[in-house]
């Protein structure tokens, strides 16, 4: 019989379903596209008696060391929370501290970036950027928009909710009036990931078991994998470790497998 057939009695047959060879579990296919919850630069600086920020700047190498990694690994699309639209509720200094951060980390790192053949791109509500932050994000796009190896995209004062908002607006300005209902793949084009395939992977640093407002409309089916690693520590091993696990699922998107 072959696998999916029923037998005389209306039970699935699954005697001569082929088994995977002892010790070689079926393996699928490296994810195509990862995303990070880059989280824990906060308390990694209070267990070492630093301030916060100092936290952020460890969780800055951290992305490096990761992106790199990620681009050997053949990973096309790395999609990495970097400041959420509820961030903004943080201390005054700490927000400016971010902000600062993220001018100084784009103006240094894009050109080995665009040498090891990432191209960068901003996701989320960019115009509520301060100007240099925005001027600076629109540089490394421009400068980086011919590579090819990785896609980076940085989530800046990104909201999975507001993103949808914003899609929703920017289709019915363009489409909307035409009365043409709203379809999935309709929706998905006017998306800031628009043109990417959707997240295989999800890895939450640091514990947390939650999504914060992330990407909430493409990871609809992505795989979850938390660390308890705090993301300043997070390497080339923890990266593996999550792609390894990843690989080892069955995914079934509602079938059966
Ligand atoms: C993640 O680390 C970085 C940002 C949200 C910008 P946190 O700053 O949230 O670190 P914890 O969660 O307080 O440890
Ligand atoms: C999520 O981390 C946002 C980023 C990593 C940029 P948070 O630290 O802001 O998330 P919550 O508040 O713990 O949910
Ligand atoms: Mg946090």
């Amino acid at each position: 019989m072959e696998k999916g057939t029923v037998d005389m009695h209306g039970r699935a047959e699954t005697i001569h379903r082929p088994l995977a060879p002892a010790g070689k579990p079926a393996r699928r296919a490296m994810p195509v596209h990862v995303a990070i919850i880059m989280d824990g630069n906060g308390r990694w600086a209070q267990q070492r008696g630093l301030p916060r920020t100092e936290g952020h700047r460890a969780g800055v190498r951290a992305l490096k060391t990761t992106v790199k990694a990620a681009a050997r690994m053949g990973i096309r699309y790395l999609t990495v929370y970097a400041f959420s639209t509820e961030n903004w509720h943080r201390p005054r200094l700490e927000v400016g501290a971010l902000m600062s951060l993220l001018v100084e980390t784009l103006e240094r790192e894009t050109p080995e970036l665009r040498a090891e053949g990432v191209r960068i791109h901003g996701i989320g509500n960019v115009e509520g950027l301060p100007r240099p932050v925005r001027e600076r994000l629109a540089w490394a796009e421009a400068e980086t928009a011919g590579q090819t190896r990785l896609v980076l995209n940085l989530a800046l004062n990104y909201g999975g909710r507001d993103e949808l908002v914003r899609a929703v607006n920017r289709w019915r300005q363009a489409e909307g009036a035409e009365g043409r209902p709203l379809t999935e793949a309709v929706l998905a084009r006017y998306l800031d990931t628009a043109g990417q395939p959707d997240p295989d992977l999800l890895i939450r640093a640091s514990g947390e078991e939650r999504l914060s407002n992330f990407l909430l409309w493409q990871l609809a089916y992505t795989e979850i994998y938390v660390t308890g690693t705090l993301w300043p520590d997070f390497g080339d091993a923890d990266l593996e470790r999550a792609v390894d696990a990843y690989m080892r699922r069955e995914r079934r998107f509602g079938g059966i497998g």
